[in-house]
């Protein structure tokens, strides 16, 4: 399986965007997260071109959450895309990538009281609210401002996605929204309706992420647009935004069977059309916040292969220079991922291995993996790591996060350093009784 721009050049070493994978991670080191540009672009004009031709009034925003740096946001708004995120943090990324306040979505179940404030006072153009503590909350915030917050509510249409439980975020179970069925999203809309201070421009939901059927998608946004329907009919209010979050999966084997696009948005915006035109509703903007499928597939590890263990009789271990702390998806979610040996990409498989990676846990990237005969320096490369990755990274047995560089046309530039152990111990802090002690026992 090659994603994007990959390809396996004369000498049998990968490229993705035109850099050899091998020369990559001779020049910035590894573990190195790799971003095809010119794929995470084609699936932006994809995205956009596949919902604007059935539905003009159709809005892309990028998740940032799937992989936050200031150079990811400033490419999908270049592509003409919003960005929604979900935290302070995530604001402030793409605040600081020089995003349209007005074209950021902020969402999050548990927004802080500062998260608030900085989405007010930045103007964000929607904020989602998730709770009915918000409502009075954001309230405040715009009054004290003398603002007006426009706002969205999140929703909880009840549907189940077929996905990881840890992923599934819109059914009945959950922390996320107001549940429409035993009536709170509507008691909620009457709360917003009454807030001098805030504009409600819509409805929002998330039902979860990786769904590789179209059917979740068509059941929510009916549920969605017989909410809005309730709507108008109990308070003579027409939503302006429908908002059906993220949820595309992308594929991770070659046998992952995915949606195409165009198939995609052609069951969402029909779905939208004609539940719209039954209920007697104006078409309202369509937005979509794909994250994992925008970017998922522009995104490759490159690792290298560090000690090769024979268990005779058992299996192979071949362990690389990162794991869970750089990807933990299979270790939460028992993710699956494939990858080739970057330098011997043209070799034909000889054996079946285990990937590992080299944290003090039984840190499994991969379970099974078919390569050619592999040896210490080899490069490995784990597609499909665009989403959810680098995002996701953790410190873990003190490891700096990798370096992720950005490559198109044959050139690789960094767009987040690699840490260095230096900054790993640039938050820590000895208290001086601490210090003292140490210098009594030196002493
Ligand atoms: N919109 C909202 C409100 C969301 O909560 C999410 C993701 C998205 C959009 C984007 O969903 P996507 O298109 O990426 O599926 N960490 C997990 C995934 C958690 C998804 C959270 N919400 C993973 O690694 O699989």
């Amino acid at each position: 399986m090659l994603l994007g721009t990959q390809r396996i050049n004369g000498e049998g070493i990968l490229e993705i965007g035109g850099c050899s994978a091998v020369g990559l991670a001779r020049e910035f080191g590894t573990p190195l997260y790799v971003v095809d540009e010119d794929c995470l672009r084609q699936t932006c004009r994809d995205y956009r071109r596949a919902f604007e031709s059935r539905y003009p009034r159709s809005h892309i925003s990028f998740s940032s959450k799937v992989f936050t740096t200031m150079a990811i946001c400033r490419i999908v708004e270049e592509e003409g895309l919003g960005v929604d995120v979900s935290s302070g943090g995530e604001l402030h990324t793409a605040l600081g990538a020089g995003v349209a306040p007005s074209k950021i979505v902020m969402h999050g179940n548990n927004k802080s009281a500062e998260e608030m404030e900085m989405a007010v006072a930045a103007g964000v153009g929607r904020i989602g609210i998730d709770c009915l503590e918000e409502i009075g909350a954001l309230q405040a915030i715009a009054a004290g401002r003398g603002a007006t917050a426009e706002v969205l509510i999140r929703l909880a249409p009840g549907v189940e996605a077929d996905t990881h439980t840890h992923i599934q975020t819109g059914k009945v179970d959950t922390k996320f929204g107001f549940w429409i069925v035993d009536g709170a999203a509507r008691d909620a809309v009457a709360e917003i309706l009454k807030a001098p201070n805030l504009a409600l421009r819509g409805i929002n939901c998330h039902i979860g992420s990786q769904i590789l059927d179209n059917e979740p998608f068509v059941q929510a946004a009916e549920m969605m647009i017989d909410f809005a329907a309730q709507l108008q009919a109990d308070f003579g209010y027409t939503i302006d935004d429908l908002d059906l979050g993220g949820g595309l999966g992308v594929r991770y084997l070659p046998g992952d069977d995915v949606p195409s696009l165009d198939d995609y948005a052609e069951a969402v915006t029909g779905t939208v059309k004609a539940c719209c035109e039954r209920r007697g509703l104006p078409l309202p903007r369509l937005i979509q916040e794909p994250g994992r499928s925008l970017i998922g597939e522009a995104g490759t590890t490159l690792y290298t292969i560090g000690v090769v263990k024979d268990i005779p009789g058992v299996r192979t271990y071949v362990a690389v220079d990162g794991g869970i702390s750089d990807n933990p998806r299979p270790a939460l979610y028992g993710s699956k991922y494939s990858a080739l040996v970057a330098d011997k990409a043209n070799h034909p498989s000889t054996r079946t291995v285990r990937v590992s990676g080299k944290h003090c846990e039984t840190d499994t990237l991969i379970e099974e993996l078919a390569v050619p005969e592999v040896e210490r320096g080899d490069i490995l490369a784990v597609q499909t790591t665009g989403a959810y990755n680098y995002s996701m990274a953790s410190n873990y047995n003190r490891l700096p996060r990798p370096a992720s560089v950005l490559v198109s046309g044959g050139r690789a530039e960094i767009i987040v350093e690699r840490e260095t152990l230096d900054d790993l111990t640039r938050l820590d802090r000895v208290p001086k009784r601490l210090r003292a002690a140490e210098r009594e026992t030196a002493s």
